[in-house]
């Protein structure tokens, strides 16, 4: 069968397979230490499961709307007054398949064949994915210290600019950025009308930072805005895959269509589960925070005392971006020869910058056990001396 070019066009995912490669060793008994994963190690809370198991024996197992249940698009837009300054109504909520599928519906709804889309790097790997997808050409864009410098961005537009896309607390560098960095973005996009797609998925893990949502500078840029969020990391709930979108009630109508051709509505236990997610006891979220906070000050004070590796603080996610290339030359050649080594060397797992756009890097997560993240970093810091040049 001849595969098509949309589909031929796809690259696999680097991270999926350094990780495939990782589970294999580990199921041939090798003690891999792994840190590529990119979903909160937590449990889901009881509270959240026991609403699942309610709509499950209550017969809650159809279609719903394919936008989402009532009451969950309420809690949504209850959530986006109470944390984030901003004014939907449900009728402006898309809620999906994880918020990996809000965006795919969204960049399908507004990009089209030759629109630029702005995509800072480094990047998440999946956007430039789905840009390609729709049709449109990824504009990638140098970023300061993993930041948009505003007129660099302004250079970058072009009459085909349709979008720029935005994430913080950024995955994978971890930035976050501040309300007066977003005010100057946000007038940027104003100015030359390009529409802004704002991945918040990371908010609530931050350390000290508060999370802004660009859509609150004003009312202008949330016009423009579409914003991006979900349960799977602030509830630890990856696998219950529910995400959504908040946008213009057209653009949301829009994207509700195609949806409704996809998969229909997300999964109706899961919304119950997202339901209860938002509507009740939010006090685990600071403890997941402070037990992060204290893997992340671990971690990079760790990375940095291995000499060739230079690590910056994230102020948010769980995502360490460490930069390696003091160990490139003639036996390294890039963040994929490191990242495969030291896997089948050393049995620790970290993905490769090269896939997040920027191949000096390497991406370690820490949402795993400290206990892990010793025995890693232990393995990493002999590893490097061994392939010190
Ligand atoms: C930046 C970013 N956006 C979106 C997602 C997708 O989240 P979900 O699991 O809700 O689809 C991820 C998941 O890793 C992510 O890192």
């Amino acid at each position: 069968m001849k595969i098509s070019k949309r589909a031929q066009n796809i690259n696999p995912s680097l991270t999926l397979s350094i990780t495939a490669k990782a589970k294999e060793m580990k199921k041939q008994g090798l003690d891999v230490v792994s840190f590529g994963a990119g979903e909160p190690d937590f449990d889901t809370m009881a509270h959240i499961k026991d609403a699942a198991k309610q709509a499950i024996d209550e017969g809650f197992t159809k279609y719903t709307a394919t936008s989402g249940i009532p009451p969950l698009k309420e809690a949504i837009c209850v959530k986006l007054r109470r944390d984030n300054w901003l004014d939907f109504e449900p009728k402006e909520i898309l809620v999906s398949t994880g918020a990996k599928q809000a965006l795919f519906n969204i960049i399908l709804t507004l990009v089209e064949e030759g629109n630029e889309v702005i995509i800072p790097v480094p990047y998440w790997v999946s956007y430039d994915e789905i840009v390609k997808f729709a049709g449109g050409k990824s504009v990638f864009l140098k970023t300061n210290n993993f930041k948009i410098d505003p007129q660099m961005l302004e250079k970058a537009i072009t009459p085909k600019t349709k979008m720029l896309i935005l994430n913080s607390p950024s995955n994978p560098t971890g930035v976050v950025y501040e309300e007066k960095e977003l005010k100057l973005i946000a007038q940027i996009c104003i100015k030359h009308n390009i529409i802004v797609l704002s991945d918040e998925i990371y908010e609530k893990i931050t350390y000290g930072k508060k999370h802004h949502s660009i859509a609150s500078i004003n009312d202008k840029i949330k016009k423009l805005t579409i914003v991006i969020n979900g349960v799977s990391k602030t509830y630890a709930m990856t696998g219950w895959r529910i995400g959504y979108a908040a946008g213009p009630e057209e653009v949301i109508k829009a994207a509700t269509r195609i949806q409704d051709h996809s998969t229909s509505n997300a999964s109706s236990i899961s919304q119950k589960a997202a339901l209860s997610a938002l509507t009740g006891p939010q006090d685990h979220i600071a403890k997941m925070a402070w037990e992060y906070k204290r893997r992340r000050d671990f971690m990079v004070e760790r990375l940095n005392r291995i000499k060739g590796i230079y690590a910056s603080r994230p102020d948010g996610a769980f995502y360490v971006f460490a930069n390696i290339s003091d160990f490139y030359g003639d036996q390294i050649q890039g963040s994929l020869d490191f990242c495969t080594r030291l896997l089948e060397e050393a049995y620790v797992a970290v993905i490769p910058g090269v896939a997040f756009g920027d191949d000096r890097f390497i991406r370690l997560s820490y949402a795993t056990g400290m206990e892990h993240i010793k025995r890693g970093l232990d393995r990493m810091e002999k590893f490097c001396e061994k392939i010190k040049k």
